[in-house]
């Protein structure tokens, strides 16, 4: 039987070929604007299937034009990403806005409804609650806990069942980690689609990377990324991916060529880098977000601890999804700090270590502020609903020794 390596396996050199690069063991990066035809009909050729004026032909094999459609460290980059999601294909973003604008763009249009789970990442929150209206797009949103079922009364409720066009999840959340379940947004997106208007269902995977959660394997069509965080990793670079089926991605892909808003050479290269470090990287920050998550739990100081891992079968739902869709309880952690705003910025001023800045998935581990600073923009009644209070800390945890990363929280804790 043929063997199938593992992806952590193949991220050193799946996709490449060093002959094609002067027998250089690593890609290079192909710093260049344009891509030199071998002759005009090539060039025809190219630009032909690259428009969609016609289909490519069977075992037609088709060469690089120009960077902004297509470029070796992206189109490298991508392939290795599908390995660990099993997608068909991946398109490669500037940021993680980007991957998220551009899909939102691509399925919705003026009188659409876009059905979407709260809380989301501020960033996302901010489009479609001040950017999309501005188009004519409304937005549904529900909660962690609304049954499926509610979910479909509350669109019908609406009047405007017949306008959604596309159900957009986060899950784990950012910053709460409440957990939305995949089947069963899968199950809404088909009980409003027709023959002739299939919903797509888009999960942004951020928070569990591609290693923890496969959205695609629970029915998801699209997936998201901020690849800044964990695909990156080193908190030194900004960029975004999608992945799904080819026919989903071709139009993604299309409207990124008309965006223009594809990662630059530099960013897929950079990426490709991180990209052999993952496992280990993910495999340490899960074992020590167990290890800090364990500490904050015992902790005077401390009140809830928003941490998959935290859940027990006393959480009903929440602890089915968790063991139906997560792999590991992720690398993030939420928690509540006494009583206070100030008493949560004296903990996040007395760290010594841990940095605070906004960002996740990183090596070293970071600290932030959701109500003030990543989600500051939320409305604030929907911040209360959401428990994103003002004592609560959002925490990246990173790959130093967990016992480095307690002690840190311990003296700050000490502090407050
Ligand atoms: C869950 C989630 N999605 C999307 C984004 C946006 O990604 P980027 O900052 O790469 O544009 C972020 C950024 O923090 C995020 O946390």
């Amino acid at each position: 039987m043929e063997h199938k390596m593992k992806p952590e396996s193949l991220m050193m050199s799946y996709g490449y070929k060093p002959s094609l690069s002067e027998g250089a063991i690593k890609c290079p990066i192909f710093q260049t604007s344009t891509f030199v035809f071998k002759n005009a009909q090539a060039g025809k050729d190219f630009f032909a299937v690259a428009y969609g004026l016609r289909e490519q032909r069977k075992h037609e094999k088709l060469g690089l034009i120009y960077s902004r459609l297509n470029n070796p460290d992206l189109e490298i980059l991508e392939n290795r990403l599908t390995l660990w999601d099993e997608a068909e294909e991946c398109a490669v973003f500037e940021s993680g806005m980007a991957a998220i604008t551009t899909v939102l763009l691509e399925f919705l249009k003026p009188g659409d409804v876009l059905l979407m789970s709260n809380p989301v990442y501020g960033g996302t929150d901010h489009f479609v609650r001040k950017i999309l209206p501005k188009f004519g797009i409304e937005v549904i949103s529900f909660k962690v806990g609304d049954s499926k079922e509610k979910v479909i009364e509350m669109v019908n409720a609406s009047g405007h069942g017949d306008h959604l066009a596309l159900v957009y999840i986060e899950t784990p959340a950012n910053p709460t980690n409440d957990l939305i379940d995949i089947s069963a947004s899968k199950e809404i997106a088909a009980h409003f689609s027709t023959t002739e208007k299939q919903i797509p269902l888009v999960v942004d995977n951020t928070y569990m990377g591609p290693l923890w959660q496969h959205p695609l394997k629970h029915g998801a069509d699209l997936v998201v990324y901020s690849a800044t965080k964990y695909i990156g990793g080193h908190s030194d670079v900004i960029a975004g991916a999608v992945l799904g089926s080819h026919e989903l991605m071709h139009r993604i892909r299309g409207l990124r060529t008309f965006l223009g808003n594809m990662a630059s050479p530099n960013t897929g290269w950079l990426l490709m880098r991180s990209l052999e470090t993952l496992k280990v990287r993910m495999d340490i920050q899960a074992s020590n977000a167990n290890m800090v998550a364990a500490f904050l739990n015992d902790h005077p100081k401390v009140g809830k601890v928003y941490f998959p891992g935290n859940l027990t079968e006393k959480d009903g739902e929440q602890y089915e999804i968790r063991k139906r869709q997560c792999l590991t309880n992720g690398g993030m952690i939420s928690f509540d700090v006494l009583h206070t705003e100030d008493e949560a910025f004296k903990f996040l001023d007395s760290l010594k270590m841990i940095k605070l800045a906004v960002s996740l998935g990183s090596t070293e581990s970071l600290a932030e502020h959701p109500a003030t600073m990543t989600h500051a923009d939320v409305d604030e009644n929907l911040r209360a609903e959401l428990n994103i209070s003002e004592r609560m800390i959002r925490l990246s945890v990173g790959v130093e020794h967990y016992e480095d990363i307690i002690h840190d929280i311990r003296q700050a804790l000490d502090k407050v």
